[in-house]
């Protein structure tokens, strides 16, 4: 049986997703374009929480002032009727030739000077329609080659242009937190901030970095042939994850934006457990939306836009049954009792311990037998397998 999503689950669908039209480098659109309107009724149909958007994927660049208020007006006037929620909103600093060399990091001072109107006019309509977290994704912030920018400017500016709208957000008093997106590569040949790692070094230089976090992307990450799990538990334990992009990605190869759980299914297994669960010994949980940031392939009519949509909170939520099962399974219990996972979070020092007491300890290192503690079995098999079976429902 598919279990059947309801807004409590707080699954969210940018628009660009399923109103993506199946253009790509070698061929144009597939499919006709979707009304947003018609976006926000039938994502709420089918059970989900939310929309998100890039400025531009409801407003074309260039409206005026009067269309832009038109369009507006019938979007809320589509998430007044449905109870849809807007609670991430992003902008589309990559499209326009504008900014083929990016916006915050463009080598022409006018482009970042407008780059930046840009994007404080967004953060003013997020404020607007409620949305908790403002992303950005640089898709175009980087080089193709090494000469042509002078990468410690390009930091400045960077840094420069995320203070800035986090300072402005501040000012405003404006309950939004800013999240950053990593990718390698595509569009540019290099991007800035390529992985969860990069991006979390980066904010640790902000002046206003309190209100700066992540928003991975499980195929970003797998494109940079990095494990997603790894990277969000990261963010997380740093306090960083302030929003996730859910996605399958197969090996390392261009930004395949698949459904949730059509690439690494194992990986999303472990995505799941860790946002569900939480870590096996406490700490920091995920408490945000679950953001599918996917393309429906251009191979697919809207028949198949709308079936993957569906798709993506089915494996969710089929994954998330598997993964409390596997929590709640006692042999489970047991194996990580075996495998030491309990034991890990048990401090190395004891309490109020110092390095002469350690020093002084002869039982942790002269009298240590290197010997026999290598001949502990950590039996990290059996638990991954067990994890494979409740996966694969051969244990309930
Ligand atoms: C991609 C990116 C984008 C960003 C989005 C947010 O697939 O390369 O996912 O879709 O997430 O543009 O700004
Ligand atoms: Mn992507
Ligand atoms: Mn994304």
């Amino acid at each position: 049986m598919t279990p059947q999503p309801t807004p409590a689950d707080r699954f969210t669908f940018g628009l660009w997703t399923v109103g993506w039209t199946g253009a790509d480098p070698f061929g144009t659109e597939t499919r006709a374009p979707l009304d947003p309107v018609e976006a926000v009724h039938r994502l709420s149909q089918l059970g989900a929480y939310g929309i998100t958007f890039h400025d531009n994927d409801l407003v074309p660049f260039g409206a005026t002032a009067q269309e832009r208020e038109s369009i507006l007006a019938s979007f809320k006037g589509a998430l007044d009727e449905t109870g849809l929620k807007v609670p991430m909103v992003t902008t589309n600093l990559f499209s326009h030739p504008v900014f083929k060399d990016g916006g915050f990091t463009s080598n022409d001072r006018s482009i970042r000077r407008f780059a930046l109107r840009k994007v404080l006019t967004n953060v003013d309509l997020a404020a607007e329609l409620g949305a908790e977290t403002f992303v950005m994704w640089g898709g175009r912030e980087g080089a193709e080659y090494d000469g042509s920018k002078d990468f410690a400017a390009a930091f400045d500016r960077m840094r420069e242009g995320v203070d800035t709208v986090a300072g402005y957000i501040k000012e405003k008093g404006y309950g939004l937190r800013i999240a950053l997106e990593p990718k390698p590569n595509e569009p540019r040949g290099d991007i800035f901030l390529p992985t969860v790692g990069h991006a979390l070094a980066f904010i640790s230089e902000l002046e206003h970095g309190d209100i700066v976090g992540l928003n991975p992307e499980t195929g970003h990450e797998q494109m940079a042939g990095l494990n997603f799990t790894h990277g969000i538990a990261q963010a997380l334990w740093a306090g960083k994850l302030f929003h996730i992009d859910l996605n399958g990605q197969k090996g390392i190869k261009y930004d395949q934006d698949l459904v949730f759980g059509h690439g690494d299914l194992s990986s999303a297994f472990f995505t799941v457990d860790l946002l569900e669960n939480g870590f096996p010994n406490g700490g920091p949980r995920y408490e945000g939306p679950r953001h599918f940031d996917y393309k429906a392939s251009r191979t697919d009519g809207y028949d198949g836009v709308w079936e993957s949509a569906r798709a993506n909170m089915a494996m969710y939520l089929l994954l998330k049954e598997r993964a409390l099962a596997f929590r709640a399974d006692p042999e489970v219990q047991e194996a990580l009792q075996t495998a030491g996972v309990v034991e890990l979070a048990e401090p190395t020092l004891a309490a109020g311990e110092s390095t002469a007491d350690l020093l002084a300890d002869r039982a942790s290192f002269e009298d240590f037998d290197a010997v026999k503690a290598s001949e502990r079995s950590f039996a990290f098999i059996r638990l991954n397998q067990l994890a494979m079976e409740h996966l694969l429902g051969a244990r309930s």
